[in-house]
Protein backbone atom coordinates (compact mmCIF):
# COMPACT_ATOMS: atom_id res chain seq x y z
CA UNK A 1 0.00 0.00 0.00
CA UNK A 2 1.48 3.58 -0.78
CA UNK A 3 1.52 6.30 1.61
CA UNK A 4 1.21 9.82 1.17
CA UNK A 5 4.94 10.51 0.48
CA UNK A 6 4.74 8.31 -2.53
CA UNK A 7 1.62 9.17 -4.40
CA UNK A 8 2.52 13.03 -3.34
CA UNK A 9 4.35 15.88 -4.65
CA UNK A 10 6.53 17.72 -2.16
CA UNK A 11 7.13 21.78 -2.54
CA UNK A 12 10.17 23.62 -1.04
CA UNK A 13 9.73 26.74 0.37
CA UNK A 14 12.62 28.60 0.72
CA UNK A 15 11.21 30.94 3.61
CA UNK A 16 13.37 34.22 3.00
CA UNK A 17 11.82 34.41 -0.33
CA UNK A 18 9.01 32.97 -0.28
CA UNK A 19 6.52 36.01 1.32
CA UNK A 20 6.92 38.60 3.31
CA UNK A 21 3.93 39.53 5.62
CA UNK A 22 5.65 41.65 8.16
CA UNK A 23 7.27 44.35 5.62
CA UNK A 24 11.10 44.04 6.57
CA UNK A 25 11.59 42.45 3.01
CA UNK A 26 12.58 38.72 3.84
CA UNK A 27 9.43 36.49 3.95
CA UNK A 28 8.52 34.82 6.93
CA UNK A 29 6.50 32.00 8.38
CA UNK A 30 3.11 34.45 8.39
CA UNK A 31 4.03 35.14 4.72
CA UNK A 32 4.15 31.13 4.02
CA UNK A 33 0.88 30.62 6.03
CA UNK A 34 -0.80 33.16 3.78
CA UNK A 35 -0.18 31.65 0.82
CA UNK A 36 -1.02 27.75 1.98
CA UNK A 37 -4.65 28.24 -0.16
CA UNK A 38 -1.63 28.33 -3.26
CA UNK A 39 -0.13 25.78 -2.40
CA UNK A 40 -3.15 23.49 -1.32
CA UNK A 41 -5.69 24.57 -4.37
CA UNK A 42 -4.63 26.56 -6.51
CA UNK A 43 -1.38 24.51 -7.49
CA UNK A 44 -2.06 21.54 -5.84
CA UNK A 45 1.13 19.86 -4.04
CA UNK A 46 0.71 17.61 -0.66
CA UNK A 47 3.43 18.44 1.50
CA UNK A 48 5.76 21.78 2.21
CA UNK A 49 10.06 21.59 3.06
CA UNK A 50 10.47 24.75 4.66
CA UNK A 51 14.35 25.15 4.42
CA UNK A 52 15.33 26.09 8.01
CA UNK A 53 13.59 28.83 10.07
CA UNK A 54 15.38 28.72 13.51
CA UNK A 55 17.59 31.45 15.22
CA UNK A 56 20.08 31.79 13.56
CA UNK A 57 23.48 34.47 13.15
CA UNK A 58 22.67 33.94 9.21
CA UNK A 59 26.00 33.13 8.23
CA UNK A 60 24.54 30.44 6.20
CA UNK A 61 21.14 31.85 6.05
CA UNK A 62 20.05 29.94 8.32
CA UNK A 63 22.07 26.78 7.93
CA UNK A 64 23.88 27.73 11.34
CA UNK A 65 21.46 27.08 13.71
CA UNK A 66 21.88 28.62 17.21
CA UNK A 67 19.13 27.05 18.70
CA UNK A 68 16.96 24.36 17.92
CA UNK A 69 13.80 24.23 19.44
CA UNK A 70 13.38 28.41 18.24
CA UNK A 71 12.16 30.59 15.47
CA UNK A 72 13.69 33.59 14.31
CA UNK A 73 12.78 36.33 15.27
CA UNK A 74 13.01 37.64 11.28
CA UNK A 75 10.57 34.61 10.52
CA UNK A 76 8.30 34.82 13.50
CA UNK A 77 7.79 32.72 16.25
CA UNK A 78 6.39 29.30 18.02
CA UNK A 79 3.10 30.40 17.94
CA UNK A 80 3.42 31.32 13.99
CA UNK A 81 4.97 28.04 13.41
CA UNK A 82 2.01 26.35 15.00
CA UNK A 83 -0.42 28.33 13.18
CA UNK A 84 1.46 27.04 10.26
CA UNK A 85 1.06 23.51 10.85
CA UNK A 86 -2.22 24.00 12.40
CA UNK A 87 -3.61 25.59 8.89
CA UNK A 88 -1.14 22.82 6.99
CA UNK A 89 -2.89 19.99 8.53
CA UNK A 90 -6.60 21.55 8.06
CA UNK A 91 -6.12 21.38 4.00
CA UNK A 92 -4.45 18.00 4.28
CA UNK A 93 -0.62 19.54 3.53
CA UNK A 94 1.97 17.79 5.47
CA UNK A 95 4.71 19.91 6.89
CA UNK A 96 8.41 18.34 6.40
CA UNK A 97 10.78 21.11 8.40
CA UNK A 98 15.25 21.19 7.75
CA UNK A 99 17.35 19.43 10.14
CA UNK A 100 20.71 20.64 10.07
CA UNK A 101 22.19 17.78 12.04
CA UNK A 102 25.98 17.88 10.46
CA UNK A 103 26.83 21.38 12.24
CA UNK A 104 25.34 24.03 14.65
CA UNK A 105 26.53 27.79 14.34
CA UNK A 106 29.38 28.58 16.33
CA UNK A 107 26.97 30.80 18.59
CA UNK A 108 24.90 27.86 19.76
CA UNK A 109 25.75 27.59 23.49
CA UNK A 110 26.17 23.57 23.08
CA UNK A 111 29.49 24.87 21.03
CA UNK A 112 30.27 27.70 23.10
CA UNK A 113 30.51 25.26 25.96
CA UNK A 114 33.09 22.62 24.13
CA UNK A 115 35.13 25.40 23.22
CA UNK A 116 35.48 27.00 26.47
CA UNK A 117 37.59 23.95 27.91
CA UNK A 118 39.31 20.97 27.24
CA UNK A 119 37.64 19.54 29.74
CA UNK A 120 34.47 20.97 29.34
CA UNK A 121 31.52 18.19 29.09
CA UNK A 122 30.75 18.90 25.86
CA UNK A 123 34.34 19.32 24.43
CA UNK A 124 33.58 15.85 22.50
CA UNK A 125 30.38 17.16 20.80
CA UNK A 126 32.28 19.01 17.98
CA UNK A 127 35.50 17.33 15.92
CA UNK A 128 38.63 18.74 17.46
CA UNK A 129 42.12 17.50 17.16
CA UNK A 130 45.36 19.34 17.95
CA UNK A 131 47.36 20.68 14.76
CA UNK A 132 49.77 18.65 12.52
CA UNK A 133 53.32 19.08 13.92
CA UNK A 134 54.17 21.42 11.77
CA UNK A 135 51.56 23.62 13.14
CA UNK A 136 48.92 23.02 10.17
CA UNK A 137 45.67 22.20 10.16
CA UNK A 138 45.47 18.59 11.34
CA UNK A 139 44.75 16.30 7.66
CA UNK A 140 43.79 17.67 4.13
CA UNK A 141 40.04 17.57 4.71
CA UNK A 142 38.84 20.54 2.61
CA UNK A 143 35.33 22.66 3.59
CA UNK A 144 32.89 22.50 1.01
CA UNK A 145 32.86 26.33 0.89
CA UNK A 146 36.77 26.28 0.04
CA UNK A 147 39.75 26.32 1.95
CA UNK A 148 40.78 23.99 5.23
CA UNK A 149 37.89 22.54 6.88
CA UNK A 150 39.99 23.25 10.04
CA UNK A 151 40.00 26.56 12.38
CA UNK A 152 42.78 27.01 14.74
CA UNK A 153 41.53 27.77 17.95
CA UNK A 154 44.24 30.04 20.25
CA UNK A 155 42.94 29.36 23.51
CA UNK A 156 42.20 25.91 24.05
CA UNK A 157 45.38 24.93 21.06
CA UNK A 158 43.09 22.92 18.94
CA UNK A 159 41.25 22.82 15.82
CA UNK A 160 37.52 22.79 15.17
CA UNK A 161 36.09 20.70 11.80
CA UNK A 162 33.54 22.56 9.71
CA UNK A 163 33.12 20.98 6.58
CA UNK A 164 31.00 23.96 5.82
CA UNK A 165 32.22 27.71 7.00
CA UNK A 166 33.62 28.37 10.02
CA UNK A 167 30.42 29.50 11.97
CA UNK A 168 29.52 25.92 11.47
CA UNK A 169 31.43 23.45 13.38
CA UNK A 170 30.76 19.88 13.07
CA UNK A 171 28.76 18.16 15.82
CA UNK A 172 30.93 14.45 16.61
CA UNK A 173 28.02 11.95 15.97
CA UNK A 174 30.59 9.60 17.34
CA UNK A 175 29.53 11.11 20.99
CA UNK A 176 26.46 9.67 21.96
CA UNK A 177 25.07 12.56 24.15
CA UNK A 178 25.66 14.61 20.80
CA UNK A 179 23.78 11.96 19.05
CA UNK A 180 20.87 12.14 21.48
CA UNK A 181 20.71 15.80 21.86
CA UNK A 182 19.84 15.83 18.18
CA UNK A 183 17.57 13.09 18.50
CA UNK A 184 16.11 14.87 21.12
CA UNK A 185 15.50 18.25 18.85
CA UNK A 186 13.71 15.65 16.84
CA UNK A 187 11.22 14.66 19.36
CA UNK A 188 10.55 18.81 19.92
CA UNK A 189 9.24 18.65 16.29
CA UNK A 190 7.65 15.17 16.38
CA UNK A 191 5.81 16.20 18.98
CA UNK A 192 4.80 19.49 17.73
CA UNK A 193 3.11 17.81 14.81
CA UNK A 194 5.83 17.72 12.05
CA UNK A 195 5.23 15.11 9.35
CA UNK A 196 9.17 14.36 8.63
CA UNK A 197 12.38 15.78 8.41
CA UNK A 198 14.60 16.85 5.39
CA UNK A 199 18.33 16.12 7.17
CA UNK A 200 20.70 18.64 5.71
CA UNK A 201 24.01 17.35 4.15
CA UNK A 202 22.98 13.78 5.89
CA UNK A 203 25.65 11.93 4.34
CA UNK A 204 28.72 14.18 6.23
CA UNK A 205 27.01 13.34 9.77
CA UNK A 206 29.78 10.57 9.62
CA UNK A 207 33.28 10.60 8.91
CA UNK A 208 36.22 7.87 9.15
CA UNK A 209 37.19 7.35 12.92
CA UNK A 210 40.74 8.02 12.16
CA UNK A 211 40.54 11.28 10.23
CA UNK A 212 43.31 10.19 7.48
CA UNK A 213 43.58 12.68 4.74
CA UNK A 214 41.18 12.37 2.13
CA UNK A 215 42.71 10.98 -1.11
CA UNK A 216 43.14 12.52 -4.80
CA UNK A 217 39.52 12.99 -5.78
CA UNK A 218 40.72 10.42 -9.28
CA UNK A 219 41.81 7.89 -6.48
CA UNK A 220 39.38 4.99 -7.26
CA UNK A 221 39.07 5.12 -2.91
CA UNK A 222 36.00 6.22 -1.35
CA UNK A 223 36.28 9.30 0.58
CA UNK A 224 36.94 9.70 4.14
CA UNK A 225 35.87 13.25 5.21
CA UNK A 226 32.07 12.06 4.85
CA UNK A 227 30.13 9.18 3.97
CA UNK A 228 31.68 6.99 6.35
CA UNK A 229 29.51 3.25 6.08
CA UNK A 230 28.91 4.02 9.99
CA UNK A 231 26.03 6.40 8.94
CA UNK A 232 23.98 3.15 8.22
CA UNK A 233 23.45 3.01 11.89
CA UNK A 234 22.71 6.77 12.43
CA UNK A 235 20.17 6.34 9.79
CA UNK A 236 18.48 3.28 11.21
CA UNK A 237 18.47 5.08 14.88
CA UNK A 238 17.10 8.05 13.54
CA UNK A 239 14.04 5.61 11.14
CA UNK A 240 13.49 3.53 14.38
CA UNK A 241 12.55 7.50 16.25
CA UNK A 242 10.65 8.20 13.15
CA UNK A 243 9.02 4.98 13.10
CA UNK A 244 7.95 5.38 16.89
CA UNK A 245 5.29 8.08 15.78
CA UNK A 246 2.15 7.14 14.98
CA UNK A 247 1.49 7.72 11.76
CA UNK A 248 5.00 7.07 11.27
CA UNK A 249 6.98 10.34 10.23
CA UNK A 250 9.13 10.93 7.20
CA UNK A 251 13.29 10.98 7.04
CA UNK A 252 14.54 12.78 3.58
CA UNK A 253 17.81 12.99 3.44
CA UNK A 254 20.70 15.66 1.50
CA UNK A 255 22.91 13.01 -0.39
CA UNK A 256 25.02 14.12 -2.70
CA UNK A 257 26.72 10.93 -4.21
CA UNK A 258 27.68 10.03 -7.96
CA UNK A 259 27.99 5.99 -6.41
CA UNK A 260 24.51 5.26 -7.36
CA UNK A 261 25.34 1.56 -5.27
CA UNK A 262 26.14 3.94 -1.98
CA UNK A 263 23.25 6.15 -2.86
CA UNK A 264 20.27 3.56 -2.94
CA UNK A 265 22.00 2.02 0.52
CA UNK A 266 20.63 4.77 2.68
CA UNK A 267 17.77 3.26 1.88
CA UNK A 268 18.60 0.72 3.84
CA UNK A 269 16.51 -2.68 4.50
CA UNK A 270 13.45 -0.45 4.30
CA UNK A 271 15.07 0.86 8.15
CA UNK A 272 17.35 3.45 6.86
CA UNK A 273 16.13 6.86 4.74
CA UNK A 274 12.52 6.83 2.99
CA UNK A 275 13.52 9.38 0.51
CA UNK A 276 17.90 9.99 -0.39
CA UNK A 277 17.28 12.95 -2.09
CA UNK A 278 18.16 11.94 -6.03
CA UNK A 279 19.77 14.70 -7.48
CA UNK A 280 20.78 12.30 -10.66
CA UNK A 281 18.92 14.56 -13.10
CA UNK A 282 19.80 18.40 -11.59
CA UNK A 283 23.50 17.33 -13.37
CA UNK A 284 22.39 15.83 -16.35
CA UNK A 285 22.80 17.10 -19.76
CA UNK A 286 19.84 17.96 -21.39
CA UNK A 287 19.67 15.22 -23.60
CA UNK A 288 17.13 12.35 -24.17
CA UNK A 289 20.02 9.96 -24.21
CA UNK A 290 21.24 11.26 -20.90
CA UNK A 291 18.23 11.53 -19.16
CA UNK A 292 16.86 8.03 -20.17
CA UNK A 293 19.90 6.58 -19.03
CA UNK A 294 20.04 8.14 -15.78
CA UNK A 295 16.51 7.14 -15.04
CA UNK A 296 16.96 3.71 -15.76
CA UNK A 297 20.44 3.55 -13.89
CA UNK A 298 19.00 4.96 -11.19
CA UNK A 299 15.55 2.44 -11.40
CA UNK A 300 18.42 -0.50 -11.90
CA UNK A 301 19.87 0.77 -8.53
CA UNK A 302 17.21 0.82 -6.14
CA UNK A 303 16.57 -2.27 -4.05
CA UNK A 304 12.87 -3.79 -3.99
CA UNK A 305 10.96 -1.91 -1.94
CA UNK A 306 12.53 1.35 -2.28
CA UNK A 307 10.88 3.95 -3.37
CA UNK A 308 12.40 6.79 -6.04
CA UNK A 309 12.49 9.98 -5.80
CA UNK A 310 13.56 13.25 -8.11
CA UNK A 311 14.35 16.65 -7.70
CA UNK A 312 15.31 18.76 -10.76
CA UNK A 313 16.08 22.13 -8.67
CA UNK A 314 16.40 23.67 -4.94
CA UNK A 315 18.17 26.45 -3.17
CA UNK A 316 21.70 25.46 -3.77
CA UNK A 317 21.84 25.08 -7.76
CA UNK A 318 20.68 26.94 -10.71
CA UNK A 319 17.32 27.82 -11.38
CA UNK A 320 15.83 24.81 -13.89
CA UNK A 321 14.82 27.16 -16.47
CA UNK A 322 18.11 28.31 -16.98
CA UNK A 323 19.72 25.11 -17.16
CA UNK A 324 17.61 22.99 -19.41
CA UNK A 325 16.36 26.70 -21.04
CA UNK A 326 12.98 28.39 -21.35
CA UNK A 327 11.50 25.97 -24.19
CA UNK A 328 12.93 22.85 -22.47
CA UNK A 329 11.01 24.07 -18.97
CA UNK A 330 7.75 22.62 -19.88
CA UNK A 331 8.99 18.87 -21.09
CA UNK A 332 11.04 19.08 -17.47
CA UNK A 333 7.74 19.77 -16.20
CA UNK A 334 6.06 16.89 -17.67
CA UNK A 335 9.18 14.61 -16.47
CA UNK A 336 9.15 15.49 -13.20
CA UNK A 337 5.67 14.96 -12.23
CA UNK A 338 5.24 11.85 -14.23
CA UNK A 339 8.29 9.41 -13.44
CA UNK A 340 7.68 6.89 -11.24
CA UNK A 341 8.57 8.40 -7.95
CA UNK A 342 8.31 11.47 -5.10
CA UNK A 343 8.91 14.33 -6.90
CA UNK A 344 10.39 17.87 -4.89
CA UNK A 345 9.42 21.05 -6.47
CA UNK A 346 11.43 23.59 -5.70
CA UNK A 347 9.57 27.18 -5.27
CA UNK A 348 9.69 29.30 -8.56
CA UNK A 349 10.47 26.69 -11.04
CA UNK A 350 6.05 26.32 -11.36
CA UNK A 351 6.76 29.87 -12.76
CA UNK A 352 9.88 29.40 -14.63
CA UNK A 353 11.75 31.73 -12.45
CA UNK A 354 15.34 31.87 -14.70
CA UNK A 355 18.86 31.96 -12.64
CA UNK A 356 19.16 35.84 -11.90
CA UNK A 357 22.24 37.93 -12.06
CA UNK A 358 22.72 39.59 -8.87
CA UNK A 359 24.85 43.01 -9.11
CA UNK A 360 27.72 42.40 -6.85
CA UNK A 361 26.74 45.09 -4.36
CA UNK A 362 23.79 43.13 -3.88
CA UNK A 363 25.07 39.84 -3.39
CA UNK A 364 24.14 37.81 -0.08
CA UNK A 365 25.57 34.26 -0.24
CA UNK A 366 28.63 33.62 1.62
CA UNK A 367 29.65 30.91 -0.61
CA UNK A 368 29.32 33.68 -3.65
CA UNK A 369 31.55 35.45 -1.55
CA UNK A 370 34.28 33.48 -0.46
CA UNK A 371 34.25 31.64 -4.03
CA UNK A 372 33.12 34.23 -7.05
CA UNK A 373 31.24 32.56 -9.51
CA UNK A 374 29.46 29.77 -6.78
CA UNK A 375 26.75 32.27 -5.09
CA UNK A 376 23.49 30.74 -4.78
CA UNK A 377 21.69 34.23 -4.40
CA UNK A 378 20.69 33.86 -8.46
CA UNK A 379 17.97 30.89 -7.00
CA UNK A 380 17.18 32.67 -3.81
CA UNK A 381 15.18 35.55 -5.91
CA UNK A 382 11.70 36.58 -4.26
CA UNK A 383 8.61 34.60 -5.81
CA UNK A 384 6.21 36.28 -7.64
CA UNK A 385 2.66 37.28 -6.98
CA UNK A 386 1.09 39.87 -9.04
CA UNK A 387 1.76 42.95 -10.66
CA UNK A 388 1.66 44.86 -7.79
CA UNK A 389 5.32 47.13 -6.37
CA UNK A 390 7.48 44.07 -5.25
CA UNK A 391 5.32 41.54 -7.54
CA UNK A 392 3.85 41.12 -3.85
CA UNK A 393 6.47 39.36 -2.30
CA UNK A 394 6.34 42.30 0.01
CA UNK A 395 4.41 45.64 0.51
CA UNK A 396 5.06 48.41 -1.73
CA UNK A 397 8.29 51.01 -0.10
CA UNK A 398 9.93 47.97 0.94
CA UNK A 399 13.03 46.60 -0.57
CA UNK A 400 13.26 43.22 -0.97
CA UNK A 401 16.29 41.06 0.38
CA UNK A 402 17.44 40.18 -3.07
CA UNK A 403 16.14 42.13 -5.90
CA UNK A 404 13.45 40.69 -8.30
CA UNK A 405 14.55 38.20 -10.99
CA UNK A 406 13.77 39.47 -14.49
CA UNK A 407 10.55 39.50 -15.89
CA UNK A 408 8.56 40.00 -12.76
CA UNK A 409 5.58 41.40 -14.20
CA UNK A 410 4.46 38.76 -16.95
CA UNK A 411 5.81 35.68 -15.06
CA UNK A 412 4.16 36.14 -11.73
CA UNK A 413 1.04 33.84 -10.37
CA UNK A 414 -1.67 36.20 -11.31
CA UNK A 415 -0.29 37.20 -14.66
CA UNK A 416 0.07 32.93 -15.46
CA UNK A 417 -3.30 31.90 -14.05
CA UNK A 418 -4.60 34.48 -16.63
CA UNK A 419 -3.05 32.60 -19.54
CA UNK A 420 -4.43 29.65 -20.24
CA UNK A 421 -1.35 27.93 -21.64
CA UNK A 422 1.11 29.01 -19.32
CA UNK A 423 3.73 26.69 -17.61
CA UNK A 424 2.17 27.98 -13.93
CA UNK A 425 -0.88 26.31 -15.65
CA UNK A 426 0.55 23.24 -17.22
CA UNK A 427 2.28 22.76 -13.54
CA UNK A 428 -1.34 22.71 -12.23
CA UNK A 429 -2.99 20.62 -14.83
CA UNK A 430 0.04 17.86 -14.42
CA UNK A 431 -0.41 17.95 -10.97
CA UNK A 432 -4.21 17.57 -10.98
CA UNK A 433 -3.24 14.45 -13.55
CA UNK A 434 -1.08 12.60 -11.65
CA UNK A 435 -3.30 12.87 -8.14
CA UNK A 436 -5.92 11.83 -10.74
CA UNK A 437 -4.35 8.88 -12.11
CA UNK A 438 -3.20 5.84 -10.07
CA UNK A 439 -0.81 4.85 -13.06
CA UNK A 440 1.23 8.01 -12.49
CA UNK A 441 1.29 8.61 -8.67
CA UNK A 442 1.59 5.14 -7.88
CA UNK A 443 2.34 2.66 -10.90
CA UNK A 444 5.66 0.89 -12.59
CA UNK A 445 7.39 2.13 -14.94
CA UNK A 446 9.28 0.97 -18.24
CA UNK A 447 10.72 2.68 -20.63
CA UNK A 448 9.73 2.02 -24.29
CA UNK A 449 12.22 1.11 -26.70
CA UNK A 450 10.31 2.62 -29.95
CA UNK A 451 11.52 6.20 -29.18
CA UNK A 452 13.39 7.73 -32.00
CA UNK A 453 16.94 9.14 -31.31
CA UNK A 454 16.27 12.59 -29.31
CA UNK A 455 12.95 11.14 -27.51
CA UNK A 456 12.27 9.85 -24.65
CA UNK A 457 9.43 7.62 -23.75
CA UNK A 458 8.11 5.35 -20.77
CA UNK A 459 4.81 3.29 -19.31
CA UNK A 460 3.07 4.27 -16.35
CA UNK A 461 1.19 1.40 -15.31
CA UNK A 462 -0.50 0.54 -11.72
CA UNK A 463 -3.00 -2.84 -12.42
CA UNK A 464 -6.80 -2.20 -12.75
CA UNK A 465 -6.10 1.55 -14.07
CA UNK A 466 -5.75 3.22 -17.66
CA UNK A 467 -2.19 3.25 -18.37
CA UNK A 468 -0.22 6.55 -20.00
CA UNK A 469 2.61 6.80 -22.15
CA UNK A 470 4.56 9.70 -21.78
CA UNK A 471 6.88 10.93 -24.54
CA UNK A 472 8.70 13.72 -24.84
CA UNK A 473 10.99 14.97 -27.81
CA UNK A 474 14.06 17.03 -26.37
CA UNK A 475 15.34 18.02 -29.92
CA UNK A 476 14.18 21.33 -31.84
CA UNK A 477 12.84 19.49 -34.59
CA UNK A 478 10.07 17.26 -34.71
CA UNK A 479 9.77 13.72 -34.02
CA UNK A 480 8.03 10.67 -34.49
CA UNK A 481 7.11 8.15 -31.80
CA UNK A 482 5.33 4.67 -33.16
CA UNK A 483 3.02 1.73 -30.99
CA UNK A 484 1.47 4.41 -28.78
CA UNK A 485 -2.37 3.94 -29.51
CA UNK A 486 -4.74 6.01 -26.64
CA UNK A 487 -5.99 9.47 -26.14
CA UNK A 488 -4.24 12.59 -25.43
CA UNK A 489 -4.55 13.97 -21.87
CA UNK A 490 -2.09 16.70 -21.51
CA UNK A 491 0.57 18.23 -23.79
CA UNK A 492 3.49 20.55 -23.00
CA UNK A 493 1.73 23.28 -25.45
CA UNK A 494 -1.72 22.41 -23.64
CA UNK A 495 -3.01 22.67 -27.32
CA UNK A 496 -4.23 18.78 -28.66
CA UNK A 497 -6.72 16.54 -27.75
CA UNK A 498 -8.02 13.48 -29.82
CA UNK A 499 -6.71 10.01 -30.10
CA UNK A 500 -3.64 8.93 -31.70
CA UNK A 501 -3.46 8.25 -35.34
CA UNK A 502 -2.71 4.79 -36.18
CA UNK A 503 -0.85 4.53 -33.08
CA UNK A 504 1.54 7.06 -33.95
CA UNK A 505 2.75 10.07 -32.47
CA UNK A 506 3.93 13.52 -33.92
CA UNK A 507 5.54 15.22 -31.78
CA UNK A 508 6.60 19.46 -32.02
CA UNK A 509 10.08 20.56 -31.49
CA UNK A 510 10.60 20.39 -27.73
CA UNK A 511 7.00 19.17 -27.06
CA UNK A 512 5.94 16.09 -24.70
CA UNK A 513 3.00 14.21 -24.47
CA UNK A 514 1.22 12.24 -21.99
CA UNK A 515 -1.58 9.78 -23.97
CA UNK A 516 -4.04 7.94 -21.70
CA UNK A 517 -3.88 4.33 -23.43
CA UNK A 518 -7.23 2.29 -24.21
CA UNK A 519 -8.38 -0.03 -21.68
CA UNK A 520 -7.28 -0.68 -17.90
C1 LIG B 1 23.13 22.03 2.46
C2 LIG B 1 22.17 23.16 2.24
C3 LIG B 1 22.95 24.38 1.90
C4 LIG B 1 23.87 24.71 3.05
C5 LIG B 1 24.74 23.51 3.40
C6 LIG B 1 25.39 23.67 4.73
O1 LIG B 1 23.81 21.69 1.32
O2 LIG B 1 21.23 22.80 1.26
O3 LIG B 1 22.14 25.47 1.58
O4 LIG B 1 24.68 25.78 2.72
O5 LIG B 1 23.99 22.34 3.51
O6 LIG B 1 24.45 23.54 5.74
Amino acid sequence: MSRWWQEGVVYQVYPRSFQDANGDGVGDLAGVLSRLDYLSEVLGVDAVWLSPFYPSPMADFGYDVADYCGVDPLFGDLADFDRLLAECHRRGLRLIVDLVANHTSDRHPWFADSRASRLSPRRDWYAWSDPAPDGGPPNNWQSVFGGSAWEWDEATGQCYLHSFLAEQPDLNWRNPAAREAVYGVMRFWLDRGVDGFRIDVADFLMKDPARRDDLPPESAERPRSRAHPDLHGVFREMRSLLDGYSPPRLAVGEIHEDDLGVWASYYGEGDELHLPFNFSLLHAAWGAGEVRRRVEAVEAALPAPAWPNWVLGNHDEPRLASRVGAGAARAAAMLLLTLRGTPTLYYGDELGLPQATIPPERQQDPFGRRVPGRGRDGCRTPMLWDRGPSAGFCPPGVEPWLPLGPGAEERGVEAQLADPRSLLNLYRALLALRRASPSLHRGDYRALAVAPEGCFAYRRRAAGSPGFVVALNFTSTAGKVEGIAGRVALSTGMDRQGETAAGRLRLGPGEGVVVEERGP
